[in-house]
């Protein structure tokens, strides 16, 4: 399978119109599913923009609910119906600076399967829960709870983000990641039942043009989710190059 290439924008692109150029000037290798991943209003923008081609359009969060007296928030399945095909759920920055558990995280993937959308869980620890060697456990206990019953059936995507790694400019060795994604694809194929060519990690956090190759060449590594790259378009077309 081709590598999964992720540009997970946060709240940093726009107005529109720049959405729109940004969205148009993606150049693509066939044999890489590429994401883009841009704010909430500019989702229809993107998916209007990508139509045709092969690019896939994600959005940063979802509800936990279906629906009803829920305001401010969205659900998965207006997410859908605007030609949204994921999600990426429980992102470390949803998780510190919003509150959110795996818990929660839980039922917004289940929601985002029942209503047709592949969700991207994110997991991964603090520093100081890797300096105290801790960095395993933490990571074990959050796949374990944020993956729901609903991903039992297909195929997972997870994304592995230590918290240090993001936006730092520090990223782990190789060895660490081979160590980490290993562990990750082993719980998870406890949790779900699943053989492990069903689940799919993702490494995350300070992914560059530089050592993006490198990284995708780590054994279990299936893609990258890449933010402050991701918004220099040369440099994001470059780690497209090198999937
Ligand atoms: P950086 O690539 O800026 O470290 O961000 C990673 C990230 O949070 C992607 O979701």
């Amino acid at each position: 399978m081709g590598k999964i290439i992720v540009g997970n924008w946060k709240m940093n692109v726009g107005p529109l119109a720049q959405v729109r150029d940004w969205a148009r000037a993606i150049s693509l290798p066939s044999a890489v599913e590429v994401v883009l991943s841009p704010s909430t209003p500019f989702l229809s923008t993107v998916s209007a923009a990508v139509e045709g081609t092969n690019v896939k359009v994600s959005a940063q969060d979802c509800s936990s609910q279906p629906e009803g007296a829920f305001t401010g928030d969205v659900s998965a399945s207006m997410l859908k119906d605007v030609g949204v095909s994921y999600v990426i759920i429980g992102h470390s920055e949803r998780r510190q600076g919003h509150g959110e558990t795996s818990d929660d995280v839980r039922k917004k993937a289940a929601q985002a399967i029942k209503a047709g959308l592949i969700p991207i869980i994110c997991i991964g620890e603090s520093e100081q829960e890797r300096t105290q060697g801790k960095a395993m456990d933490v990571v074990r206990k959050q796949v374990m709870e944020s993956i729901p019953d609903e991903a039992t059936k297909g195929k997972i995507l997870l994304a592995y983000e230590p918290v240090w790694a993001i936006g730092s400019g520090k990223t782990p060795s190789a060895d660490d990641i081979r160590q980490m994604h290993g562990h990750i694809l082993s719980v998870a194929a406890q949790r779900t039942g699943l053989a492990p060519e069903r689940i799919s990690v993702l490494y995350g956090g300070s992914v560059k043009a530089d050592n993006a190759a490198g990284i995708m060449a780590v054994p279990g590594v299936a893609g990258v989710l890449v933010g402050g790259a991701s918004l220099k378009l040369e440099e994001f077309n470059s780690i497209l190059r090198a999937a």
